[in-house]
């Protein structure tokens, strides 16, 4: 990747990097969507992109990922509520007339134009002059590296250099905004872990705003400045990538980013911060307390890297258990430790650590460490028509 061809390209001088702070650059004000008029594919949704924000929509399939990038591109209306798009709704215009490029996963390049042709077509619908759609084709191919490959059509070129094609396409005509829907899916691991990093270098060259949808949790925490995790048609939560594995806020979000060992259990008494819980089966923790209230049902997530085998220290849990397995990785060894109660813990330990299946363990961790949930929270209102 050349950085000086990507400053070419477009560098729009009134971007700003954004944090998630500022004014709205893309707004959805309590967006719902119905295909049906009885279920929501998207349900009271509230989001602000910032300007220059590489932000990502993550979520299991039917979550409603494409549906909320599809009424951003204006290919679907919402239901109910408005989007706007620099404080102008988005759906007053056509989709070719607004300012916005998009990468989809099956490339959908034209088959029966060159490469070349393929990139300079948003401009020749935007009636660009033939001297300056060479120019800016030539630099949007430079700045994914296909320059010699211009001739070619879509079916002479690997699954990944279709893909770069497809995203000199979305850049060409320096939009604003750059809607990306698993852009990366068809790819094998080694070539999505290389795109991935081409994509956010133009991100950072271009300052480009790009709302990127994936189900892939590294590749959404690996890119974004921020995250919105979502679940059953609704945002469960939105923040930078260290705020949902360090804070998660829900269950779904807590077994959904990163790894984490849920215990089942009922919150005996809520005391500031924390919360003392009775561990179905036997046994007993002390969490943070998100959420939960005395007497109810909850599951404690606790990450494999925060447990550990030495002893606990004062006011810190210990619970007894029996090694029941050795994964050993190299840089690290996960130790499978299975409670009284039968349920089996991940630790991670160095790779020096010598426990033998079968040998009796104390594991330890810190009440901060531990994060009780309410069991039922994280799974959004069940589908109902609200009536408008
Ligand atoms: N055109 C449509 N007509 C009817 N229902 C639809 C339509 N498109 C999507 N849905 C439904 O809306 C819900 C959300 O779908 P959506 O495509 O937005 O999910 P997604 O999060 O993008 O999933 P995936 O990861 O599988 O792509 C699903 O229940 C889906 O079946
Ligand atoms: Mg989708």
């Amino acid at each position: 990747m050349s950085f000086g061809q990507a400053a070419l390209l477009a560098a729009p001088t009134s971007v700003a990097h954004a944090n998630g702070a500022g004014p709205g650059f893309v707004q959805f004000a309590d967006v719902e969507k119905s295909y049906d008029g009885r279920t929501f594919a998207v349900t009271r949704m509230n989001l602000t992109v910032a300007r220059g924000e590489f932000l990502t929509l993550l979520g299991p399939s039917g979550s409603g990922k494409t549906t909320t990038l599809n009424m951003l591109a204006g290919f679907e209306r919402p239901t109910h509520g408005t989007i706007t798009l620099e404080g102008q709704p988005v759906d007053r215009l056509p989709p070719y007339q607004r300012n916005i490029g998009m990468v989809f996963q099956n490339y959908a390049l034209f088959p029966h134009m060159t490469v070349e042709e393929n990139v300079g077509f948003p401009l020749s619908v935007r009636q660009v002059s033939k001297a300056d759609i060479a120019a800016r084709v030539g630099r949007a191919l430079d700045m994914v590296r296909l320059r010699q490959f211009g001739d070619r059509r879509p079916s002479q070129l690997s699954g990944g250099q279709q893909q770069r094609v497809a995203l000199a396409r979305a850049l060409v005509f320096q939009p604003s905004l750059v809607l990306m829907d698993e852009p990366l899916g068809a790819l094998d691991k080694k070539l999505r872990e290389h795109m991935q990093l081409e994509i956010k270098q133009i991100h950072t060259m271009l300052g480009v705003t790009i709302v990127y949808v994936t189900h892939d949790q590294s590749e959404a925490l690996t890119m974004s400045d921020r995250v919105a995790v979502f679940n059953q048609g609704g945002i469960a939560q939105l923040g930078s990538p260290d705020d949902l594995y360090n804070t998660p806020q829900s269950s779904f979000v807590a077994s959904f980013i990163g790894e984490n060992n849920t215990l089942e259990g009922v919150v005996d008494h809520v005391s500031g911060e924390q919360c003392r819980v009775r561990l179905n089966g036997g046994g007993e923790i002390t969490a943070l307390a998100v959420g939960v209230t005395q007497g109810s049902s909850c599951h404690v997530a606790i990450r494999p890297e925060r447990l550990s085998l030495s002893p606990a220290p004062a006011g810190g849990n210990a619970l007894s258990a029996t090694v029941d397995g050795r994964i050993y990785l190299g840089d690290h060894l996960r130790l499978l430790a299975r409670l009284a109660n039968d349920q089996v813990l991940t630790v991670k330990v160095g790779p020096e650590a010598t426990m033998a299946n079968g040998e009796a363990v104390t594991v330890s961790c810190a009440p901060n460490d531990c994060r009780a949930f309410p069991a039922d929270a994280g799974k959004a209102a069940p589908f109902q028509n609200r009536g408008k």
